[in-house]
């Protein structure tokens, strides 16, 4: 019998839903929300009034688009957390009316399992190459730089993670900086391209295991360009693809430093990463360059599922809703959660 999950995604400021039939994506509707762009961050606030505007028509969307009918759906899956509390509310009580509606089960999602989960997700027309257990996953996104050791679909275990900034928070704090729109992640990748990674050295951490910091790499680039701006106002103007370059360099040495080490001392060559910095040409290039020198099989999500998107909601609800570990109705929301 076909399993046709409903996945809901609302943890921050993309309003997503998802279908997808035994694994094979069906639909994967996301709304962004331009009005955080004038605050040069996210506000909570602003972004769950813009959930509860687009959750209607954005789940309505993608069941036209998916060609199924409400009554066709096997479960509702949501996203618990980590994130927004205000944002989660709205998808976690939408999920929950529709699914008391519809008489159906209501499956909860953790957003970080999901991210890592997406490389499951199967396409028409893709040779859907999936990860084989166990496998390391770099999640990277605006809010988590962590290595994941996935055992199975329901067994990851966190072995590091940023004792501080995440290295989305990097990308973005330092493209503020040099007064580059926010999310400053995409900005940086490309004007990277026409820069010199070596024209600036940054502060790389030194701290133990397979954990990571990046507040001092900001903070060291923020002192280059406050020193240099004494000698030279149109410092970052006359640079800023040098310093988006050496910014990016430097951000994924750190990144792909940890990973090594972790992939070596746990005997591991299937890697995977995940997150909005997954999207990164640089760091998409190192993992390639990874694959050749060390022999790693590596897994790189397609773009439609590094930023926050329904589809791995809707596949990690498929995995649990196989499982029949379905949720209750008084669950609530949690802005924090582990793996
Ligand atoms: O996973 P994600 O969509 O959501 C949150 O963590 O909320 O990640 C967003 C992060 C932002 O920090 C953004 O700047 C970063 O992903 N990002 C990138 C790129 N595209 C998105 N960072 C570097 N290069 C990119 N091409």
């Amino acid at each position: 019998m076909d399993s046709t999950i409903l996945g809901i995604e609302s943890s921050c400021d993309d309003t997503s839903a998802a279908v997808i039939r035994n694994g094979l994506v069906l639909s994967n509707i996301i709304a962004g929300q331009k009005v955080h762009e004038a605050y040069g961050g996210v506000v909570p606030e602003l972004a769950s009034r813009a959930h509860q505007q687009n959750i209607i028509p954005v789940v309505d969307q993608a069941l036209k688009q998916a060609g199924v009918d409400k009554k066709d759906l096997s479960a509702i899956a949501f996203t618990r957390g980590p994130g927004l509390l205000g944002s989660l509310l709205v998808g976690t009580s939408f999920a929950k009316g529709l699914s008391m509606a519809l008489r159906i089960p209501l499956v909860e999602v953790n957003h970080l399992q999901a991210h890592v989960l997406a490389h499951f997700i199967k396409e028409y027309e893709s040779d859907n190459r999936q990860p084989q257990f166990p496998f390391l996953c770099l999640l990277v996104s605006g809010g988590n730089s962590q290595i994941i050791l996935v055992r199975h679909w329901n067994d990851m275990e966190v072995v590091g993670q940023t004792i501080d900034d995440a290295a989305g928070e990097a990308f973005d704090k330092c493209a503020k900086i040099m007064g580059l729109p926010y999310p400053g992640g995409p900005a940086v990748d490309r004007l990277a391209k026409e820069g010199n990674p070596n024209a600036f050295k940054l502060n790389k951490p030194h701290i133990p295991d397979y954990n990571y910091s990046f507040s001092g790499l900001k903070t060291s680039f923020l002192y280059l360009i406050r020193d240099e701006m004494k000698n030279n106002p149109r410092f970052i103007e006359e640079n800023k693809a040098d310093l988006c370059a050496a910014l990016q360099a430097t951000i994924i040495d750190i990144l792909m430093q940890k990973l090594r080490k972790a992939a070596k001392d746990l005997n591991i060559r299937e890697v995977a990463v995940a997150g909005g910095v997954s999207a990164n040409s640089g760091l998409r290039k190192a993992f390639a360059d990874h694959a050749e020198k060390y022999h790693w099989k590596i897994h790189v999500p397609a773009f439609s599922y590094t930023t926050d998107n329904a589809a791995m909601v809707a596949m990690s609800g498929y995995f649990k809703y196989m499982d029949k570990d379905f949720a209750s109705m008084d669950c609530v929301p949690f802005a924090r959660v582990e793996i």
